[in-house]
């Protein structure tokens, strides 16, 4: 069950194009799992913009004399992303989580190639950690448009066997995309299971790099949401169940983790016809 919970924010700094904030949440942490997120109330009281945010949790400490933290790493997108870094320490801040349902971890030591694009590494991390905990041999691959988007360097090289960082123009690492370096990565390390977070369209063409493998892959979407928690069905996506039949699922609560061949990307977006429950064409009288 999530929390809801009015914290100080503890600090919040720069790290290249991206903002981490740390807030005081506690009893958040100890229900938290790599791929949660929160949602956290932005405009203050007063405010007109009614939706929360989400943001994927980056780190969480259960204990001090904070009684729990949490962090998470965003991007100025529009106004409520804007406001939230004009916080400094000590605004209160509104928070909900842990939400979602977190990555599904492997229960053997399997070879596992993690891919990150922008600050979609953040819940990467905690699930490198997680990972390695479990004996399983961590590859891991971060994306970005330039030096400055690319976000979890320095973690990825203590937590992975091998780090290789990917930019499109080049600025750092390998020039190009996760998609041109991954069926190297896939092949030099034998993965049996890839985890991916990051644009849309990055998560599509990793889910497709493995699905030609046969590789299981799961992937964290990023679907608009309104409510976060499950009401409002602003989040849905077209994906297909254990019975080979498509629902529009909602990322909030089902997800924001899915397997990624059973997401349908290109009607992402859309109702497809054969959705359990669509209107179909003549539709009701
Ligand atoms: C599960 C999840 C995890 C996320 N994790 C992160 C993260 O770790 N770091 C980060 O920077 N961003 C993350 N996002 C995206 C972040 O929620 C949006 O960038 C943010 O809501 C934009 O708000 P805004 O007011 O600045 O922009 P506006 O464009 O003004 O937002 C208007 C509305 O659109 C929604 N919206 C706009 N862009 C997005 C988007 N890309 N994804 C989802 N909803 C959107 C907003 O929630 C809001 O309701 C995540 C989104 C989801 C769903
Ligand atoms: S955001 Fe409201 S149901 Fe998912």
């Amino acid at each position: 069950m999530p929390l809801q919970v009015t914290g100080e924010v503890l600090s919040i700094k720069r790290v290249g194009a991206y903002q981490a904030m740390t807030v005081v949440a506690p009893g958040i942490p100890a229900l938290t799992r790599p791929g949660h997120f929160v949602a956290v109330q932005v405009g203050g009281p007063e405010s007109s913009m009614l939706l929360r945010r989400a943001f994927a949790i980056y780190d969480v400490k259960d204990r001090g004399v904070y009684g729990g933290t949490v962090e998470f790493v965003f991007a100025v997108h529009g106004k409520g992303t804007a406001w939230l870094s004009a916080r400094r320490p000590q605004d209160d801040l509104d928070v909900v989580g842990p939400l979602g349902k977190p990555f599904r971890l492997p229960k053997n030591p399997v070879s596992v190639t993690l891919v990150g694009g922008g600050y979609g590494s953040a819940p990467l991390l905690p699930l490198a950690a997680a990972l390695r905990e479990r004996g399983c041999r961590v590859d891991i691959v971060l994306g970005a448009g330039s030096a400055d988007r690319l976000f979890g360097f320095l973690d990825a090289k203590r937590l992975g066997d091998s780090v290789t960082v990917t930019t499109d123009d080049g600025s750092i690492g390998q020039p190009g995309r996760v998609s041109d370096v991954l069926p190297g990565v896939f092949d030099r390390s034998r993965t049996d299971l890839v985890y991916t977070c990051g644009p849309m369209a990055m998560l599509r063409a990793v889910s497709d790099l493995a699905a030609e493998r046969a590789i299981p892959c799961q992937v964290a979407v990023e679907e608009s949401m309104a409510c976060g928690i499950g009401v409002c069905m602003t989040c849905v996506l077209p994906v297909v169940g254990d019975d080979g039949l498509t629902r529009m699922v909602r990322s909030c609560v089902e997800g924001p983790v899915f397997l990624g061949d059973r997401v349908r990307w290109d009607e992402l977006g859309t109702v497809p016809p054969d959705t359990v429950g669509a209107i179909t064409a003549g539709g009701h009288t």
